[in-house]
């Protein structure tokens, strides 16, 4: 069998998830941003530091080095990153200004300054290579993520690394149907003890199937080497249920 072509699978995402990724999902992490962090650890059984842990672990940082974090939510990744490189210059990009209000507030708690810019990470407004390290966590399921690798290519340095952590489709159907049940179950659960809004309750059920057209570590490291990444690496856990990539400009 032809295995179909990225582009057309990066079509069919956005066909069957832009409505929610235009129209929905900056009202969803409007609601959630006061408990997203709360949340992950819930949802995750109290494992979502070591998610950070290890992912900070493959990380590569120097002194002065400048990061780009995309889709940067509440400041997990930057904030983790300084306090392993205090002085690393930090960017942080994200559409919503109640995800990023409260990572300034969790970033100024520690002692650290994050720079914020509030936009689409789908057009990065920064330079061409700008940026030594960039990192992506827990949200190439809501973009055209074709589209916003090769804006992270653009502007990483030469010779710069970006670093990407997701939920990504596991190796076997059997883990896959036990992930997603166990996500429906705690989808409800959090919802339910975090009084979750209208906004976020509706979107339980995209969240899940976001994640079934979403693509294994294998084919995330293809198509991270065809659009151009060198010397690209994974590591995954859990069956490949939980997946890291390091990819050099
Ligand atoms: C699940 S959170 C992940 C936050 C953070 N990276 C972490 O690991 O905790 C997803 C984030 O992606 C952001 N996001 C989704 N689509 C975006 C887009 N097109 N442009 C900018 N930010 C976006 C959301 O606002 C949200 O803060």
């Amino acid at each position: 069998m032809t295995a179909v072509p990225f582009s057309e699978r990066e079509n069919t995402r956005e066909y069957r998830f832009n409505q929610v990724w235009t129209e929905e999902l900056d009202e969803v992490f409007a609601d959630v941003a006061k408990y997203y962090d709360n949340a992950n650890y819930v949802a995750s059984l109290g494992l979502w530091g070591w998610f950070r842990d290890s992912f900070l672990s493959m990380i590569d940082l120097e002194s002065g080095q400048k990061a780009l974090d995309v889709c940067a939510g509440t400041n997990a990744v930057g904030i983790a990153m300084m306090k392993k490189q205090p002085d690393l210059k930090v960017c942080a990009i994200d559409r919503s200004q109640a995800m990023q209000e409260v990572g300034a507030k969790r970033a100024r708690q520690r002692g650290f300054e994050i720079q914020s810019t509030i936009g689409d990470v789908h057009r990065l407004p920064f330079p061409d290579d700008s940026f030594d390290v960039v990192t992506l966590q827990f949200a190439s399921r809501h973009l055209r993520v074709i589209d916003v690798f090769k804006e992270i290519q653009r502007v990483l340095k030469p010779g710069g690394h970006f670093y990407h952590s997701d939920m990504l489709r596991p190796r076997t159907r059997f883990m896959e149907e036990l992930h997603y049940a166990y996500l429906r179950f705690c989808l409800l659960f959090t919802s339910w003890i975090f009084n979750s809004g209208p906004a976020a309750r509706n979107c339980r059920k995209y969240f899940v199937s976001t994640l079934s057209a979403f693509y294994s570590a294998q084919e995330l490291s293809q198509l991270l080497s065809e659009i151009g990444f060198r010397e690209v690496s994974s590591k995954t856990h859990m069956g490949g249920l939980l997946g890291f990539h390091k990819a050099m400009k």
